[in-house]
């Protein structure tokens, strides 16, 4: 059978932020996937979830199990990121001090998706938003 399960996340409602990928959580433990992977899973789309409430204008996070293992697809509208080299430097951060006093803004977030990930793209378009890929074998 395919799976294959698209939730949206509603940027700014920081209320409501991770409630995404702990329902990505609770699907997985349904599925009986690894606790290992679905623990690497649930890291990389809770930092992709904060990401797209706190810096896009909203998106989508889609989970399919394919052959190859746990494919996450993240994608936003919203400003995009310049320069996608910093971004993925750890500590590097755009984060206002409203968020940081919140506990978000180390600038870890997309070096954690990576580490994470056994496979991870990026793409943005300034102006128009930010495409990521992960891929998690089981
Ligand atoms: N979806 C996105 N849309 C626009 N900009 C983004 C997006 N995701 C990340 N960025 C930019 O990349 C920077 C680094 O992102 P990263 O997730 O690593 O750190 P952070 O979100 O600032 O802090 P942390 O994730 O540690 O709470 C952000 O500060 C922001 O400028
Ligand atoms: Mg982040």
């Amino acid at each position: 059978m395919m799976i294959k399960e698209t939730y949206q996340v509603t940027a700014g409602d920081m209320t409501a932020a991770g409630d995404v990928s702990a329902r990505i959580k609770r699907h997985m433990k349904q599925l009986g996937i690894p606790a290992s992977v679905m623990r690497r899973v649930a890291v990389g789309t809770y930092e992709a979830e904060i990401n797209l409430v706190i810096h896009s204008d909203g998106g989508r996070i889609d989970f399919a199990i394919t052959p190859e293992g746990i494919d996450i697809r993240v994608v936003d509208v919203g400003p995009g990121i310049a320069d996608i080299e910093k971004a993925m430097t750890e500590g590097w951060s755009t984060a206002t001090n409203e968020v940081r006093n919140m506990g978000f803004g180390a600038g870890m977030g997309l070096p954690n998706m990576k580490r994470n990930a056994d496979e991870f793209t990026i793409a943005s378009e300034v102006g128009v938003g930010t495409d990521i890929h992960m891929l998690f074998r089981i």
